[in-house]
Order: structure tokens, then C-alpha cells, then sequence
């Protein structure tokens, strides 16, 4: 796998790659993306394939304008075009039904197909280029934390793509917002960089959350998802409360028998000494947008260390702190609080 520089040549090599049915993963404002022609199904076919993610899970098509965006949708309500104008480029994805010509292989079976126009030069001048809308997840092992740096993507992915672009590091640092428009109603799908704050102020509309279906309708959704390969324990409350309980932890620990290796990610908390053999502070002056920022990269760092448990503090779940949330709590696949934890720990032991 190539790393190129976001220049002219390296832009036109990978226009060139993708024109050709190739696979390049590049940087947006949110994480790293693995793109390819949105009109070459085999293509998309690779995309799941070197991901191992499963067929069901749709892609998000990335266009440089909103016109672009506006040619994959049967009919663009106004409502959309409210949207599009006040946030693209940037982190919002618009689901809405497809034309015909975009393959069900993007879409995964579904009749409608999510759209966003990236906030970042390379991704822009990379579409452009290419002069295709180009499909793309984000850039690492389905199930896995996405990559918000291109060395996370070529130790995900090295040797199964053809080419990275390197953009430098990833500025929001969670995926994008998913909202379904239907009917004149907005559905959250899946909380990420613009809020719903923004959305509903932008729309005067209240947003509303996908029930928690049977239906697979995002598998962003999922219980399992953006993890660590080490376990991850989410533990809420207050900053205070947090501080107690690492202080409890501290005894129940001395209980454990086995010296078991701690990690931490915290939102803004210093930890007790001696208790974790590492520990990634998100954000010292509580800034939500720093914290998403650095969560990724925070629990990558942390599971290279190979700790036996990674603890993690709740974010304050409002603006982008409910992406946050969403992410460390599927990040735990439900093991939370200090039973959790105690359970956890009981069957490492
Ligand atoms: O910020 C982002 O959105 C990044 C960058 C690369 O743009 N992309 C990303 O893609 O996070 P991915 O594939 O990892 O997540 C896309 C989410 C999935 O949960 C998928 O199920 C949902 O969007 N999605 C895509 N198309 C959909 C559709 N037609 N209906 C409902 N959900 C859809
Ligand atoms: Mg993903």
C-alpha cells in the first residue's frame, strides 16, 4: 500500500485508481474513509470484502456539490436542500430513496442511499478528480475503532489497498450525523458531528430517534461496534462520583487477586494514583469537541498497550457529546457500570 501526500500528483494517482476500480482510503473532516466508484459494483463488492463488513450494512456516497448529491435521489425535498446548504460540506449524511442507477450493492438492498459532502480539501479535490460519487465506509476492520489518522488505516487495511492519502489527522474526529428524511420528518440514525441541536435549529424541526428496531436499518446502530479488541468498560455519573468510584475501584481491586493491568480513558478527570497502568485524559478543560477529537485515537493508543480492561468515564450525552457517548457505549457492547466491571473482572481473573 502506497501513502501519498493530499498534492496534484498525488490527488490525480488516486483519481486515476478509483477511475480503474481501485480502492483508496482518504481523509475527511471525520475519519478516514475507503472510497471507491460508487458506479462500479465490483469495486463496492471489495470494499466489504477487505473490510470484512457484512453485506447488510449500506455505504454512505461522498459528492463534491450538492447537485451531485441531488442526481442520486429520486426527488430532493426541500427540506434536504435546507440542510445540504446550511452544513455541507461537513459532517451530516442525508438518507433518502435512490434512483434506480445507484447500485444495490451501495445501498445494500435498501431503496434509499445515504449522501454527504465532505469537509476536507483532499476528499473534495479527490472527487472531483475521480468525477465520480464515491461510496466509502470508514477505513478500518468492520467492527473495529475507525481510523482518524492514515497510519491507523494502513495498520488496519495495509495490505489490502492500493493507496492511502494522507491528510494529517482527522479534525471532528466521529463519523458523520445519519438522519433519514421522510415525510417532512427527520429520524436520527446514527449521532456524530453536526448536532441535533444544529439540525433542529436549522430545520425548526424536532429530530427524532430511530426506535430501537428489530429492523437493521443502521448498523451503526449496533450493540457491538467501534470497540477495542480489549474489553471496555463504560462507567457513568458525575466527575465527583467517577473520582469515588476509582477510589472504590482501588480496594475492590485489592480483591482481584491477579494484578490486572487498567486502563483509562477519561473525559476530563486526572485518576488516583497507581491505579491504571495508562490513562488517556480526552479533554482537561471539559471541551466535548477536543474530546471527540481524540477518542479514537485514545482508544487505539490504549489497546496497543494490551491492557486486560480499558475503564472509560461517560460523556455528558448533549451536542456532540451524544456521539461520544454512543461510540464508548457500543465500544462496552453493554458491559457498564461497576457490576460491569465486577463481572468482567471475576472471569479474567
Ligand atoms: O463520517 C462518516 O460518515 C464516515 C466518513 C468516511 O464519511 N463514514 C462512515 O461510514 O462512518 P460507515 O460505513 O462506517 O457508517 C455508515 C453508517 C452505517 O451505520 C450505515 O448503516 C448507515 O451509515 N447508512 C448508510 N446508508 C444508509 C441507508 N440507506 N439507510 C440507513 N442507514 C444507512
Ligand atoms: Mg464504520
Amino acid at each position: 500500500m502506497k501513502i501519498v501526500k493530499p498534492d496534484p500528483s498525488g490527488i490525480s494517482r488516486a483519481a486515476e485508481l478509483l477511475r480503474k476500480g481501485g480502492l483508496v482510503a482518504f481523509p475527511t473532516e471525520t475519519v478516514y474513509g475507503l472510497g471507491a466508484d460508487a458506479f462500479n459494483k465490483k469495486a463496492v463488492c471489495r470494499i466489504f470484502e477487505v473490510k470484512k463488513r457484512p453485506s447488510f450494512d449500506p455505504l454512505i456516497v461522498h459528492v463534491a456539490s450538492i447537485p451531485q448529491a441531488v442526481s442520486l435521489w429520486s426527488d430532493t425535498p426541500p427540506l434536504a436542500l435546507r440542510l445540504m446548504k446550511k452544513f455541507w460540506p461537513g459532517p451530516l449524511s442525508i438518507v433518502l430513496p435512490k434512483k434506480p442507477a445507484v447500485p444495490d450493492v451501495v445501498t445494500a438492498g435498501l431503496e434509499t442511499v445515504a449522501v454527504r459532502m465532505p469537509d476536507h480539501p483532499a476528499a473534495l479535490r479527490l472527487i472531483r478528480a475521480a468525477g465520480c460519487p464515491v461510496a466509502a465506509p470508514s477505513a478500518n476492520l468492520f467492527g473495529y475503532t475507525s481510523p482518524t489518522a492514515a497510519r491507523s488505516v494502513a495498520e488496519d487495511l495495509g495490505s489490502k489497498i492500493d493507496l492511502v492519502i494522507d491528510g494529517g489527522p482527522s479534525k471532528v474526529g466521529v463519523e458523520s450525523t445519519v438522519i433519514k428524511i421522510e415525510g417532512g420528518r427527520i429520524v436520527l440514525l446514527r449521532p456524530g458531528g453536526i448536532t441535533v441541536e444544529q439540525i433542529e435549529k436549522a430545520s425548526g424541526r424536532k429530530v427524532r430517534t430511530a426506535a430501537r428496531s428489530s429492523k437493521l436499518e443502521s448498523p451503526g446502530r449496533m450493540k457491538s461496534h467501534y470497540a477495542p479488541r480489549t474489553p471496555l468498560v463504560l462507567i457513568g455519573g458525575s466527575s465527583a462520583a467517577f473520582m469515588k468510584k476509582l477510589e472504590k475501584l482501588k480496594d475492590e481491586r485489592k480483591k482481584l487477586g491477579r494484578r490486572l493491568k487498567l486502563a483509562l480513558i477519561s473525559f476530563s478527570a486526572k485518576p488516583p494514583e497507581g491505579l491504571f497502568s495508562a490513562t488517556e485524559v480526552l479533554s482537561p478543560k471539559r471541551d466535548l469537541y477536543q474530546a471527540a477529537t481524540r477518542l479514537f485515537q485514545a482508544m487505539r493508543k490504549l489497546d496497543k498497550m494490551k491492557p486486560d480492561v480499558i475503564v472509560a468515564e461517560d460523556i455528558p450525552a448533549s451536542g456532540i457529546g451524544l456521539a461520544i457517548a454512543d461510540r464508548l457505549l457500543k465500544a462496552s457492547a453493554g458491559k457498564t457500570g461497576w457490576n460491569g466491571f465486577l463481572r468482567l473482572t471475576q472471569r479474567l481473573k
